[in-house]
């Protein structure tokens, strides 16, 4: 059985359309972990953000964390505050390998100026926020991954980076 690779880093890095990427190319199924959520609980992330509140959320990322890692040879897209807490990495690393998807600050500056959806993004000072929400975070991305990958290419090609550096065949 493969082992699980699952995806780190900031909203905005990617870790969706690599991970879909990763997945066809690895041979493994690919899992959003918002989308599981959403399907779980039958809400928006921005839903639940605003009627259960974000304590709430990250009580259902760790439950996702348990019921998604029963399962193997998946790629698993983590939300970009999952690692944050020690709990979730320890649940997550049992089942494989955490990769911190590494895009520069300016290009999440840049991929995230006009989102809507993610609810801690939607205030007016965006950009300075997004730079200290980052300094903040990305030491702790780092403790947690087993392997940091450059990511400021197309998503096929940040794919095709991950494979080689685990050592894997491509399937396809
Ligand atoms: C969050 C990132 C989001 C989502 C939620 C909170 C965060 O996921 O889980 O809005 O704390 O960084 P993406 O990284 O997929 O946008």
């Amino acid at each position: 059985m493969k082992q699980n690779l699952i995806l780190c880093g900031f909203m905005g890095c990617g870790k969706s359309t690599v991970g879909r990427r990763l997945a066809k190319l690895s041979g493994r199924e690919f899992i959003d972990m918002d989308s599981f959520i959403e399907e779980q609980q039958g809400m928006s992330i921005q839903e639940i953000f605003a009627s259960l509140g974000e304590p709430a959320f990250r009580q259902m990322e760790t439950e996702a964390a348990r019921v998604l890692t029963q399962k193997q040879e998946l790629v698993i897209a983590s939300g970009g505050g999952t690692v944050l807490n020690p709990e979730n990495v320890r649940i997550l690393k049992k089942s494989g390998k955490i990769l911190l998807l590494d895009a520069p600050l300016a290009a999440l500056q840049e991929r995230l100026k006009f989102d809507t959806q993610r609810p801690l993004l939607q205030r007016p000072d965006r950009r300075e926020f997004i730079e200290q929400l980052y300094k903040q975070r990305f030491p702790l991305y780092q403790q947690a991954a087993d392997l940091v990958i450059p990511a400021g290419a197309p998503g096929n090609v940040v794919a095709r980076t991950i494979l080689q550096m685990l050592g894997e065949e491509e399937m396809q």
